[in-house]
């Protein structure tokens, strides 16, 4: 009978710590609601950044940026150690001015949330700043002439990781001659003007989006940017 009575009293405690989230009782320490990923950047990189995105803002003769509805620069914490780099922006990310908001992009939040990531902890931007009309590819012209770019980009945000989503931000960034096959899942040391960072390759999510089985390839390359030492 006295057991009866404990089970119950324990089965209404389990009801009423699962009510109140009884997290904040076994971590014994508040949730802090008012904590915010710090997005303070120093003015010097702060302003790097605004004359880069003038710089790409005022370029002529594109055709690019002619049909484009907004120039896609970046999304993310400037100050992460971790930046993200694709190809070229698709119809949502055209509308809304920021990088990987469509499909891929829902792919790639999934994939940096398991690693325990999320836009707020990397920083994000593409080869080619507009929309190439029907997302045809980039051709070898434009990514000629969006290199110094993304290259300065680079430089000013500093990241100790640089991750290349796909073979154009790979071959870009790293030269024609090799294919992601081989360059995938390794580190690579590279300089882009005063900045040195470890460069990864990995698969883009529009990609594995086509080629399902490629993923657990890609879940490799996510373990090794999780357990590189920062
Ligand atoms: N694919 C990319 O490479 N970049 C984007 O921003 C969206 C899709």
């Amino acid at each position: 009978m006295i057991i009866k009575k404990n089970n119950i009293s324990s089965i209404k405690l389990i009801k009423y710590y699962k009510l109140i989230n009884y997290n904040l009782i076994y971590n014994n320490k508040a949730i802090n609601r008012y904590k915010k990923d710090s997005f303070e950047i120093s003015v010097n990189k702060a302003d790097n950044l605004k004359k880069l995105k003038k710089s790409i803002v005022e370029i002529r003769n594109c055709t690019l940026k002619k049909n484009a509805k907004n120039i896609v620069f970046s999304d993310g914490n400037p100050k992460s150690k971790i930046m993200l780099i694709g190809e070229a922006p698709g119809a949502n990310e055209d509308e809304e001015g920021l990088p990987f908001v469509g499909r891929a992009g829902a792919l790639l939040d999934k994939m940096l949330a398991a690693i325990n990531l999320d836009r707020k902890k990397v920083y994000i931007s593409n080869i080619i700043n507009y929309r190439p009309p029907n997302n045809r590819r980039p051709t070898n012209e434009e990514i000629k002439r969006y290199l110094p770019f993304i290259s300065k980009h680079i430089e000013i945000i500093n990241p100790k990781i640089l991750v290349l989503l796909g073979s154009t931000a790979m071959n870009a960034l790293i030269g024609n001659e090799v294919v992601i096959s081989k360059m995938r899942g390794k580190w690579i040391e590279k300089k882009f003007g005063n900045c040195k960072t470890s460069v990864i390759i990995t698969f883009h999510p529009a990609f594995l989006m086509r080629q399902p089985a490629q993923k657990k390839m890609s879940w490799i390359d996510l373990k090794m940017i999780r357990d590189k030492k920062i």
